[in-house]
């Protein structure tokens, strides 16, 4: 693997390797030594969990990170990302993890001839791979068989980044049944897999898996005026809602979360609730991700 871009670009083995290697990880209190490899990390857009658990596969691999400050970079002089990148990998940096809004920036940069390797940590709406291994390391770490699950996503998939990866990983997965339940305006415009719906009660039904999307109110602001008091009202996770899904059905988000709106407390704290254990899974998918980028695999 050259880059880490989308699940689009990974083969199936691929992704059961990543995974595999992942859950590897997870058991292990010793890693391979990369104190050759240097990471930097141009972050356009805020990050928690992405950021820091990039940062710390790196550490556990003894990987260098170098966190680019973007508000004192020369980017604010006029210096292209294209040029940023290229004057990086001049100084021997060989990973870049990048996050931006513009979509398939990562891709672009990639194709560009130059040695180094980029790593999507969310490009706009389009793409969140790293997120996507994460969760379905998540759920096959509960429910390994894929193939008769039903997975419900509920919320704001037409700006998800999340969603549509999760769809590409679904569809090369092979997952039962995908619905996404979305009011109209926040419906899908590219579905390659599953169902959709708008209601809630229905998305529900017999649910393995709920995976609650996170409100985008910084993405939305003047294009889809939705009231949030009706989206809440429809599409909001509660104690009530929740119950239509099967009575051991996961619980997941992908940070962070909107409480009140989107979730409610009883419901992201639940006992059956993995929301923290994504988080937890999450370092050791990336870990997975950054040996494969080192070792051309
Ligand atoms: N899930 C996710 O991408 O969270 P962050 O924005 O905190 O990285």
């Amino acid at each position: 693997m050259k880059h880490f871009l989308d699940i689009e670009s990974l083969s199936k083995e691929q992704i059961e390797q990543l995974l595999q290697r992942a859950f590897y990880f997870k058991q292990q209190v010793q890693f391979p030594n990369f104190e050759n490899e240097l990471v930097a990390y141009l972050f356009y857009e805020n990050s928690t969990r992405t950021r820091i658990s990039f940062e710390l596969a790196a550490h556990h691999l003894s990987m260098k990170s170098i966190i680019v400050d973007l508000k004192h970079s020369s980017e604010s002089k006029g210096e292209t990302i294209e040029d940023t990148i290229k004057t990086l990998g001049a100084m021997g940096i060989q990973y870049c993890v990048m996050r931006h809004s513009q979509n398939y920036l990562p891709q672009n940069l990639a194709s560009m001839n130059q040695t180094m390797q980029i790593i999507n940590a969310g490009d706009g709406t389009h793409a969140h791979p790293s997120q996507a291994l994460l969760d379905i390391m998540t759920i096959s770490e509960k429910k390994p068989d894929l193939q008769n699950l039903k997975v419900a996503i509920i919320g704001d998939v037409r700006h998800s980044r999340v969603a549509n990866s999760f769809q590409q990983i679904a569809l090369k997965l092979g997952i039962g049944e995908l619905i996404f339940v979305a009011p109209p305006v926040w419906q899908f415009e590219n579905l390659v897999y599953g169902q959709t719906c708008t209601d809630l009660k229905e998305g529900l039904q017999e649910a393995d898996v709920v995976m609650c999307l996170r409100v985008q109110k910084e993405r939305i602001q003047n294009e889809f005026q939705l009231d949030l008091q009706y989206y809440r009202q429809h599409y909001a996770l509660t104690k009530e809602i929740i119950s239509f899904a099967k009575p051991n059905a996961l619980v997941m988000h992908p940070g962070p979360l909107n409480r009140g709106i989107e979730i409610d407390k009883e419901v992201a704290e639940s006992k059956n609730s993995v929301i923290l254990e994504q988080v937890s899974n999450g370092v050791f998918a990336r870990m997975a991700i950054f040996e494969a980028l080192v070792n051309h695999s």
